[in-house]
């Protein structure tokens, strides 16, 4: 039995790295699993939320996995808070996940910074969270962009030692699925950062809403160097730049890096941005299009949700009343 789990989070708006990182491979792995595709509303409140913004960006999640290709009725689409039992379980593995092996996990250091004592504790148990989203479902497989490794990794040590301290077989280990030639998209602004969400700059990244002119100017005023574009994937490596704008064409285009590099060997920057912008552009105007369609309709999006939120509420009860068997919480009245 195959089944995915993967989300995004409602913070602010889904970017190219979003897009080529995970939805696209999600909308192609639709068809041969059965997945469940979340919108991660629990992991957003770990940063401070408007609640109108945050509603808003939640439907607006929902619609861009729609527009991307994601089908609810084939797929279980939902948002987290919709279904409790991603909190519970959350706190029963909580109680067997190691201080230790949070302490670890970069995310929290890089989102923390120099306040550590100020960052608020969701932050710290985030991933935690995460791995009960996998484990209510008892997801298999786990799409995500190269940020999120660290993450899994810790997902399936927990379910791990969950199977072993009680000697059951409950939780598969969940396997992460890191696909496509961009993995990593870097910022437009500096090849060197992740193309992010919370970047100050809004030339740093290519948001999933931005219109053909927006997309063209932002790749237009993307940080290059002098030279023009190599000849090989390996002249690419020690050019951060250059390399995310091929890596980006290629992905967008379908090609690999090598073949992108081949065909534009020796091209001017210039030139190279214009044939980038031209599928950057049609690629995503579809997207954006059908995205703002189905954003006038919220009280659809809504109701989508809602539909997705009780099949999958269905599934994680089961699955949550076999942890509290498990683990001898009693559920009364419910026989053992
Ligand atoms: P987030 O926006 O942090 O909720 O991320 C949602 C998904 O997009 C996760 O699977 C991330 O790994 C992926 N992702 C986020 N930023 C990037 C990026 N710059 N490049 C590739 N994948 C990304
Ligand atoms: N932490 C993920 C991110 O920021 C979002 C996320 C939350 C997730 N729960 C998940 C991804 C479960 C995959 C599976 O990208």
């Amino acid at each position: 039995m195959n089944r995915i789990f993967s989300g995004m989070q409602p913070t602010r708006q889904l970017h190219l790295g979003n897009y080529l990182g995970a939805l696209r491979n999600w909308v192609a792995l639709q068809d041969r699993y059965e997945c469940i595709f979340c919108v991660v509303d629990l992991h957003a409140l770990t940063q401070n939320q408007e609640p109108e913004v945050l509603r808003n960006n939640i439907r607006e999640v929902a619609a861009a996995y729609m527009a991307a290709g994601i089908d609810p009725e084939r797929n279980i689409l939902f948002n987290q808070s919709y279904v409790p039992q991603h909190s519970e379980l959350s706190w029963i593995l909580s109680c067997h996940t190691p201080i230790g092996w949070l302490n670890r996990m970069t995310q929290f250091k890089e989102k923390a910074g120099k306040q550590r004592e100020m960052a608020n504790l969701g932050l710290y148990a985030y991933p935690v969270l995460m791995a009960a989203d996998i484990l209510l479902y008892k997801a298999t497989h786990v799409p995500v962009g190269e940020d999120q490794k660290q993450h899994l990794e810790l997902a399936r040590d927990i379910a791990g030692a969950f199977n072993r301290h009680y000697g059951v077989d409950l939780f598969p280990l969940p396997e992460p699925q890191i696909l496509g030639e961009a993995t990593r998209v870097m910022s437009l602004r500096d090849g060197t950062k992740k193309m992010s969400k919370s970047d100050e700059s809004e030339y740093s990244r290519i948001n999933m809403t931005d219109d053909a002119d927006t997309i063209a100017q932002k790749i237009r005023k993307a940080k290059t160097d002098p030279e023009p574009l190599p000849g090989t994937v390996e002249d690419l490596e020690k050019r951060p730049e250059a390399d995310n704008l091929v890596t980006i064409y290629a992905a967008l285009s379908g090609e690999s890096r090598a073949a992108t590099v081949e065909r534009f060997a020796g091209a001017r920057f210039s030139d190279f941005k214009s044939s980038l912008v031209d599928v950057a552009v049609e690629t995503l105007a579809p997207i954006t299009a059908r995205m703002n369609a189905l954003m006038a309709d919220k009280g659809e999006i809504d109701r989508l949700l809602r539909a997705g939120g009780e099949r999958a509420a269905a599934m994680a009860e089961t699955h949550l009343a076999e942890v509290k068997d498990v683990i001898g919480l009693l559920r009364p009245g419910a026989g053992s």
